[in-house]
């Protein structure tokens, strides 16, 4: 194939794969020759191919852009994942992928991470030193159950951004939002039991529910957002499910927000069928809206949701500290946490602690 033949293909996968969406303005004739090492007259002739098409329109003085056409991107509105309970597999492909982590040369796609150069977390880097020169016993020592409370009064003040009044003995701190997950799961369910899950969903939140012996019931989850709360009803009219996990706010893979009322219709039928709501909000303070969006949890009455988040992907993920607001079951969750891992690690969470009261979060 020629050069410019193949790197219209290119550029014409890029524009289907919505890298680049209608109307946006495509690279530079220079820039993309310097990019594929082409000549000038080569992206020239690429792009009259791609305007030939009809994909690309070229504005004087402005360069290309991508035609304002028909919904290019093919991108499935709702998932339609096979209506039974499953076991759930590729434990082989998640743990080829986590082994692949830190591969010299690659470029890591399977952990979402915060920029951990960032000099923001200067703040809380120096709370360690200080802890650690002024306090080493306390780093040291075994900590509360629940988690340390310096930290537990700060998550008091987070949560009340996504909307809840929770105080600092309703959270148990655990290692990441994985823990949490885990732990969630073996509270609320027993081996054997159906879980209700997005389609597609967290692999890590997959992972955990076979770990628990359970099976996950994919429910056909729209990519704008999120599960059907309709297929949902259906759903649980059929199978005996045992409890919803959702990752409702900034999804992982999907990236949606799931809108409020919404959120709201997800409660209120968890509240119908007497089941409980493991809500992932691992990535809710880092929604682009601000105040961020309120969580499910927010509307929980009768403590029938347990809501999980991290400092993973708004501080660093090294540091291993997550937390659980579990509601009801806080009692079965700090026994369950207890009997896995203890208590976390206490130095970070008393400088996690010390840093967002300082106002560094
Ligand atoms: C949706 C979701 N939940 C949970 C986790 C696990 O988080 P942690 O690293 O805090 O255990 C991740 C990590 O990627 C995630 O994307």
């Amino acid at each position: 194939m020629s050069r410019y033949l193949h790197l219209a293909t290119r550029l014409k996968e890029h524009i289907q794969m919505g890298y680049f969406a209608s109307g946006d303005k495509l690279p530079s004739v220079r820039q993309l020759a310097n990019e594929h090492g082409v000549s000038i007259s080569t992206v020239q002739e690429a792009y009259r191919v791609l305007e030939q098409e009809g994909l690309v329109t070229a504005k004087a003085k402005s360069g290309y852009f991508v035609a304002k056409a028909k919904e290019r991107i093919a991108r499935p509105r709702e998932s339609k994942p096979p209506q039974r309970p499953m076991d759930v597999s590729l434990w082989e492909d998640v743990l080829a992928m986590l082994m692949g982590h830190g591969v010299e040369a690659s470029c890591e796609f399977q952990h979402a991470m915060p920029d951990m150069s960032s000099s923001t977390l200067k703040p809380l880097l120096k709370n360690i030193y200080e802890l650690n020169r002024h306090r080493p016993q306390d780093g040291m020592s075994y900590g509360h159950v629940q988690g340390e409370l310096g930290l537990r009064e700060q998550l008091v003040r987070l949560t009340a951004t996504t909307g809840c009044q929770l105080d600092a003995e309703d959270f148990v701190v655990t290692s990441g939002c994985q823990e949490a997950l885990s732990v969630c799961l073996r509270a609320v369910a027993q081996s054997g039991d159906v879980i209700a899950v997005e389609s597609p969903g967290f692999y890590g939140a997959m992972q955990a529910i076979k770990a628990a012996n359970l099976k996950a019931l994919e429910i056909p989850t729209d990519s704008r957002d999120g599960m059907s709360i309709e297929a949902l009803r259906l759903a649980m009219d059929q199978w005996p499910v045992k409890a919803i996990l959702v990752t409702p706010t900034v999804n992982n893979p999907q990236g949606y927000v799931m809108p409020l009322a919404k959120k709201q219709a997800l409660y209120q039928l968890a509240r119908e069928y007497d089941i409980a709501i493991i809500e992932d909000d691992i990535y809710g303070d880092i929604a682009f809206e601000y105040p961020r969006p309120k969580t499910i949890k927010s509307f929980d009455e009768d403590g029938r949701v347990l809501l999980c988040s991290s400092f993973s992907k708004t501080l660093a993920p090294g540091f291993r500290v997550g937390w659980i607001a579990p509601g009801r079951y806080r009692d079965k969750v700090t026994h369950i946490k207890y009997v896995s891992s203890s208590m976390c690690p206490t130095l970070p969470q008393l400088a996690i602690g010390n840093f967002i009261r300082q106002g560094g979060y």
